[in-house]
């Protein structure tokens, strides 16, 4: 079954999540939650596989507002998504912040989804494989990545989160062909995901994308209903 990863971002409110954690426990398997920190241990207690959407750079000193790599750990977060780039725009995270948080999550034992994606911009400029191979090659380059790690890499174009728009397959396909080309090249072993406005209603013709591994979703992922039918959708996909 292809992996599906639920980037709740900012969506939900305390008095919707019991009945969301109570509506998913028979498919708690099928996914991996990434709940708003504060709904964490929730997910934790219910036996979900939760990760974090952010860790602090750093795990040294006082850090008011931020949660360490270790913080997570200690609450049972086995996961971390690193360079979403709603992250990367609002709050100016740059190459050298990412490569600290790949740092810390990797001390730290914990899986890392690393988001990449080009501007609607750069689509259009036919600029996606340039662009897609600076944002691998500017991490990827200066870290150690252990070879045990649980790495996945994202595909996410900018243009297509939270917009109703998505890529073509082969779109898709094209660019997961350069990822995995840049990984293999690298000796890098990584599961490809898409994201961008994914939902119950495409996921069936996404399904079909060989060179995709799972699909890291957003909005839909605070709807339990929808996420209910993606996960039926994948466990009967032959892919
Ligand atoms: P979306 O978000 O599914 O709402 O487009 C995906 C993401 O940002 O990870």
């Amino acid at each position: 079954m292809k992996r599906i990863m639920l980037n709740q971002k900012s969506g939900m409110n305390y008095s919707d999540i019991e009945t969301y954690v109570s509506n998913l426990k028979t498919y708690q398997n099928k996914f991996q939650i990434y709940p708003s920190s504060i709904y964490i241990s929730k997910f934790v207690e219910s036996g979900y596989n939760t990760g974090i959407q952010n860790i602090a750079e750093s795990s040294k000193g006082n850090q008011t507002g931020e949660i360490t790599a270790s913080q997570a750990k200690s609450c049972g977060v086995n996961s971390v998504i690193i360079g979403h780039s709603e992250r990367r725009l609002n709050q100016k995270e740059d190459a050298e912040v990412l490569i600290n948080k790949f740092n810390e999550a990797i001390e730290n034992n914990l899986s890392i989804i690393y988001c990449v994606g080009e501007s609607l911009v750069d689509y259009r400029l036919k600029n996606t494989e340039n662009f897609i191979y600076n944002e691998l090659k500017e991490v990827f380059d200066k870290i150690t990545i252990p070879e045990n790690l649980d790495l996945c890499v994202a595909y996410e174009p900018i243009w297509a989160i939270g917009s109703g728009m998505t890529p073509t397959n082969y779109e898709i396909a094209d660019v997961s062909k350069v990822i995995r080309k840049y990984l293999d090249e690298n000796k890098l072993k990584a599961d490809i995901l898409y994201g961008g406005s994914v939902n119950e209603k495409n996921i069936d013709e996404l399904l079909k994308i060989d060179e995709v591994d799972g699909f890291l979703i957003g909005g839909a992922s605070n709807d339990y209903n929808k996420v209910i039918k993606i996960c039926e959708s994948a466990m009967n996909s032959t892919k």
